[in-house]
């Protein structure tokens, strides 16, 4: 398919808002993705036409919804080339993912272990393994990072023993952009025995990932990164682990047989799906996978990678900016402050301009402690931005320093 930007900002309803006044220019894409009409009308058809539960009615329309959520599994099946269907667990979001598979190893672990997280982390991938730790008394380990926002490869080399049980490290910075080098991380820790998972919230937008080649053991995303609805994501997990590891939740579909005394549960990926699923979610997560293939992954790269370009040159002639993580291998996100300006400010005046941003700690404390500052002002693009808007964008940066100064 040819990019037209025009006809995919055309498929953005929200985009043709204004805000404050003005049109809205939204570069907080790696908060939340907008979602385009096609993702937007496969929610209202299933209200609207086959809204019911599913894997539980032998009725007309249950078996419908039963169908196409069993369809969007398969839609995620072929995206990321994953070996099973029954490998892939439909969870909340990234979040939950990371919880449910720290709740797993709980018992699998004990006080001589060791867990390794990368010191780029969000909040979602430390806090849940310290909460693990509290129980089964593992200790936790740090890649650190370094000036440019890059993992140190030769201390994570170190810091793998025998000792290390699980590697957990994220695809992509969400505060910085930085793309981590997971598929040489997982072979390393491999060598010894570890287990990886990756968290791969901020890439899926970005491109395709092919998890039997990545070969990590667990990877985990949340749809609404990648124009799906929000409260939706999966987790994938490779089968002899999903088995070993106890079911997160108990309730109804994840069993297989229930007494009083004793319950025995379901198969994959039932085992993980307790209660009613966000059905609908599963459904606009398989559209919006239909439809960033049909926009075509290389036609997207190659489009944010532009912006990301025009964008850094263009920032960077605003005096005093810093750019962190600017010598990296990134996606098209870019973190800064400029001067003493405090970050808030900063974003409340884009906002008034009609300009969304995203500012402060981006819920990866660690990184900004790292860099001894509060937060930055963090703009991330995505396909259906334009450089209209990042000259507008700097037009309004310089009006915000000059009203600030
Ligand atoms: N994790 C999301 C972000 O980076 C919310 O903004």
């Amino acid at each position: 398919m040819s990019f037209d930007i025009n006809k995919i900002r055309d498929e953005f309803p929200i985009l043709k808002r204004k805000v404050n006044g003005y049109p809205f220019v939204y570069l907080d894409n790696a908060a939340t993705s907008q979602k385009p009409k096609a993702v937007i009308d496969s929610i209202v058809n299933y209200y609207s036409n086959y809204n019911s539960n599913i894997h539980r009615g032998i009725h007309t329309v249950s078996q419908e919804a039963t169908d196409a959520y069993e369809n969007a599994r398969h839609i995620i099946q072929t995206h990321f080339n994953i070996k099973h269907s029954h490998e892939i667990i439909f969870t909340s979001g990234t979040t939950h993912s990371i919880n449910l598979v720290a709740n797993g190893f709980e018992n699998l672990l004990n006080h001589e272990d060791e867990i390794l997280i990368s010191g780029l982390e969000h909040h979602s991938n430390i806090v849940p393994w310290q909460m693990m730790c509290q129980k089964n008394k593992a200790q936790i380990k740090v890649i650190p990072m370094n000036e440019n926002g890059e993992l140190n490869l030769s201390i994570f080399e170190k810091l793998l023993s025998n000792k290390t049980k699980l590697v957990f490290v994220t695809h992509i910075s969400n505060a910085l952009g930085t793309i981590n080098p997971i598929k040489e991380i997982i072979q390393k820790a491999h060598e010894i025995g570890a287990v990886v998972l990756v968290d791969g919230a901020q890439a899926c937008s970005h491109f395709k990932t092919d998890l039997q080649e990545l070969n990590a053991d667990f990877y985990t995303t949340s749809a609404h990164k990648l124009c799906g609805p929000t409260g939706i994501g999966m987790l994938y997990g490779k089968e002899e682990w999903l088995k070993k590891m106890p079911p997160y939740q108990g309730g109804g579909e994840m069993i297989a047989n229930v007494t009083f005394e004793k319950t025995t549960y379901a198969e994959l990926p039932h085992k993980f799906e307790a209660g009613t699923p966000n059905i609908v979610g599963a459904i606009g997560f398989g559209e919006a996978i239909n439809y960033l293939n049909k926009i075509g992954f290389d036609n997207i790269k190659n489009h944010e990678s532009n912006l990301l370009k025009y964008a850094t040159k263009k920032l960077k002639m605003i005096p005093n900016i810093k750019i962190y993580g600017d010598y990296i291998d990134k996606t098209s996100v870019i973190s800064f402050n400029i001067g003493e300006i405090h970050s808030y400010d900063i974003g409340a005046i884009l906002d008034k301009f009609g300009i969304a941003v995203r500012t402060g700690q981006h819920c990866a404390q660690p990184i900004m402690d790292y860099f001894k500052i509060s937060g930055t002002v963090r703009v991330s693009f995505s396909f259906y931005n334009t450089i209209e808007e990042i000259d507008y964008l700097h037009k309004s940066l310089l009006r915000a320093v000059s009203m600030l100064s």
